[in-house]
């Protein structure tokens, strides 16, 4: 071959490794999902992961010609984290989307970046109803605390709750479960007598029960994040609380999937507020807890994933509808008005508000089969969140 020759075959195929490296990367999809994976909020890391894990293996990991990439990184709940983690995702793996978001204070750190990069950011776990004004970016498949507490509060003075107590994590949901846990209890004649706050960070509520103890309400209402219930159940308990007759009512963060059946009988008859219990009798839902607990050894799927899986749904819908050739903007406009069948029910991304809208549940918890679950008895239809109707 003449010298020539090859340095010309030389050039070609080096532009046509650059050509398919080109395409390669055209054709990957990029999902950075930041989520904590160790540390205190960690049971919430597995369960979405194992969501969005499951809804790839049922959905096929390519999605109008592009290969679905999931890249997972662990901000272990600490906010600067999550922002450190989203700029590196936004600016060195070029991401299409972020999502995860384990609590709100995470959420909120990444929501300049979300704007900045005009990345769409689907919040899949944090609560706090501000979340979505914190940038035009982000899409919510969670839930809101406004949203879960008002059903309880108009449930409690129709069955004898008039005098409450509330105990909630000192953050953005929190606050939210209590002031509107209170605004309609007194609205509807209740009263809340005291309003406790525990630390988000190693909390120790014992000090706090024995003030609710001394307080002598008719029930205690509490929220606490997801994995953080199981320890006020068992204090609530060791303390004599329900034996002093004070009912324990709480969201369901608190009578949470992942923890629930590990509680005891002492659990039994807790009501709760919420928009997914693993006991949902739908169809939809029976297939979901069944593939779901196949896929990771017998695990019970709580809300968190719930949250998870559907925002992979409205992701993997965008994509489809603009058939791969869309930015961050054509993106996040396919995500809003996106209405479909989740496990939980019927759920709605209101165009407007960027926020979901769903059922919520009054439940109780009863024994299925040996075992604890929430069993909903009532049902609010398509509930927006109440903290957006200002
Ligand atoms: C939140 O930080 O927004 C959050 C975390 C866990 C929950 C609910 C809200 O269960």
């Amino acid at each position: 071959m003449k010298k020539r020759t090859f340095l010309h075959l030389a050039a070609l195929s080096a532009a046509a490794l650059a050509t398919s490296h080109a395409i390669a990367q055209d054709n990957t999809f990029k999902i950075g999902l930041i989520l904590p994976m160790t540390g205190q909020q960690a049971t919430t890391g597995r369960q979405i992961e194992a969501a969005a894990r499951l809804y790839m293996a049922q959905n096929g990991d390519t999605v109008a010609g592009k290969k679905i990439q999931l890249i997972i990184k662990d901000d272990t709940s600490l906010p600067d984290a999550t922002r450190r983690l989203a700029q590196e995702l936004v600016v060195n793996d070029k991401v299409n989307v972020l999502a995860g978001f384990g609590i709100t204070p995470s959420a909120l750190a990444t929501a300049p970046i979300a704007t900045q990069s005009k990345t769409p950011m689907v919040v899949m776990a944090a609560a706090t109803s501000s979340i979505t004004q914190a940038s035009p970016y982000v899409v919510r498949s969670s839930f809101t605390l406004p949203q879960v507490s008002v059903a309880l509060a108009d449930w409690a003075p129709k069955n004898g709750i008039k005098k409450v107590i509330t105990l909630v994590s000192d953050y953005g949901p929190g606050i939210d479960a209590e002031k509107y846990f209170k605004d309609r209890l007194t609205f509807n004649g209740g009263q809340v007598t005291e309003a406790l706050r525990v630390p988000l960070r190693n909390p120790d509520f014992a000090p706090f029960l024995q003030k609710v103890r001394d307080g002598k309400p008719d029930a205690l209402f509490v929220f606490v994040p997801s994995g953080a219930g199981a320890a006020v159940m068992k204090q609530f308990l060791e303390r004599g609380l329900d034996k002093a007759g004070i009912k324990l009512i709480a969201t369901g963060d608190v009578t949470d999937d992942d923890q629930l059946n590990d509680m005891g009988d002492g659990a039994l008859g807790v009501v709760t507020s919420h928009h997914y219990s693993a006991a949902h009798p739908s169809a939809l839902n029976k297939k979901f807890v069944e593939a779901f607990g196949k896929a990771n050894k017998g695990l019970r799927p709580n809300f968190m994933a719930v949250g998870g899986y559907d925002g992979m749904r409205v992701i993997y819908e965008a994509l489809k509808t603009t058939r791969g050739q869309g930015g961050g903007d054509a993106l996040l406009a396919a995500m809003k008005g996106q209405l479909f069948e989740s496990p939980r029910g019927k759920i709605f991304i209101d165009a407007q508000t960027r926020d979901i809208v769903q059922d919520v549940y009054l439940r109780k918890v009863e024994k299925k089969d040996g075992q604890l679950y929430n069993v909903e008895f009532d049902v609010i239809k398509d509930v927006k969140d109440p903290g957006k109707a200002k």
